[in-house]
């Protein structure tokens, strides 16, 4: 789908790289030429991603530990790795979300996961913008969002208020710094089979189906489907793109949000013919 070449010289940091879609990335990115830094809190997963996609494709990947949610350990993290080069994107990948009726949730709850989806974003996007913007130096800043950023949904409370937070920074910064050459976009994927998000929030293997029947496409997205959009999406191809917000769900969210979608897929062929006009249809 791209040349080889298309990161070559790109030094990328991407969040919760260990695992998922961030490890997916982590690979096509590598395989696309660039420098990968993956975090997260696990050293022990950091480090067999690293050993095996540094095997796989031969590319150049390191690890740091870290917890997003601490702003000084990402700091410390930034810093280590400007001492290597500057970042030339950054990728806020990392996020925590589970099931839960919200009224039975602690404070502590909605802490953890606000404190890794919104000030986790919020801790390495400015730790590394204030350093680019001192150096005038262009960057890519992609997030990862979800579909129900501007619907809300309930029984993932805390994710779903931490995630519009974050397309709210994405764009609110894609107009504050693009004057300064840093452009900043987000992926918004519907579900996409990966162990940390399909043990949290779908705990019956049988609800697959149901959940696959609200996607036009009648399939999950892929690992691959992701890590494809987001390199074009962090690639000078994608030169002009600033403050979008690029949704990858199979058409899910436009089927659940369509008036008739639902009751026009009840109706029999018969119901359909009794509800054509009486008349034959004109001709011309
Ligand atoms: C209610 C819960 C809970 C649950 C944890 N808590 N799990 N409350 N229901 N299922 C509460 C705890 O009681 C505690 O509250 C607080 O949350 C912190 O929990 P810890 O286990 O101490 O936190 P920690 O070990 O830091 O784990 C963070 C986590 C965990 C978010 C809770 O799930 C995690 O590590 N997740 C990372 C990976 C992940 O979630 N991936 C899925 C991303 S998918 P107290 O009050 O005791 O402090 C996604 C989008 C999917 O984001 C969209 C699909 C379409
Ligand atoms: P995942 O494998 O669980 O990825 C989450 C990653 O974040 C893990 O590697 C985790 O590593 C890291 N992480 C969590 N808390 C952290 C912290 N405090 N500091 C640093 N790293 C932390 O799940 P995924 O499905 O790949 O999700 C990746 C992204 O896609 C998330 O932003 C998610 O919201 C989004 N998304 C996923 C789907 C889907 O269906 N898969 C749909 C919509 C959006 P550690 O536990 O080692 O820290």
């Amino acid at each position: 789908m791209f040349q080889n070449d298309l990161l070559r010289g790109k030094r990328i940091l991407i969040t919760g790289g260990g695992t998922g879609l961030g490890k997916a990335t982590a690979q096509r990115f590598l395989e696309l030429g660039a420098e990968v830094y993956i975090c997260g809190r696990r050293e022990d997963v950091l480090i067999a991603t690293a050993r095996e996609l540094g095997e796989r494709t031969k590319g150049r990947i390191h690890f740091r530990r870290c917890d997003v949610r601490d702003p000084a350990a990402v700091e410390e993290m930034i810093a280590a790795i400007w001492t290597e080069g500057s970042l030339d994107v950054l990728m806020n990948n990392a996020a925590g979300n589970f099931l839960a009726r919200t009224e039975e949730l602690s404070l502590g709850a909605f802490q953890s996961v606000i404190g890794i989806v919104l000030m986790g974003t919020l801790h390495t996007t400015l730790a590394c913008g204030r350093r680019w913007l001192q150096a005038r130096r262009p960057a890519v800043v992609l997030n990862v969002t979800t579909t129900y950023t501007e619907s809300g949904s309930a029984y993932v409370v805390p994710s779903a208020v931490s995630k519009a937070g974050v397309q709210a920074l994405t764009r609110s910064l894609a107009v504050e710094w693009g004057n300064r050459g840093i452009r900043m976009n987000a992926i918004a994927p519907g579900p996409v089979p990966t162990e940390g998000a399909f043990s949290r929030l779908l705990p019956r293997p049988e609800l697959e189906q149901l959940a696959k029947q609200k996607i036009p496409l009648g399939r999950f997205g892929t690992v691959e489907e992701f890590a494809n959009l987001a390199a074009f999406l962090v690639s000078d191809g994608s030169g002009y793109i600033n403050g979008e917000v690029v949704t990858m769900d199979g058409g899910e969210w436009l089927q659940g949000a369509g008036e008739f979608t639902a009751l026009g897929r009840q109706l029999t062929d018969k119901e359909w013919e009794t509800m054509k006009p009486k008349k034959p249809l004109p001709t011309k």
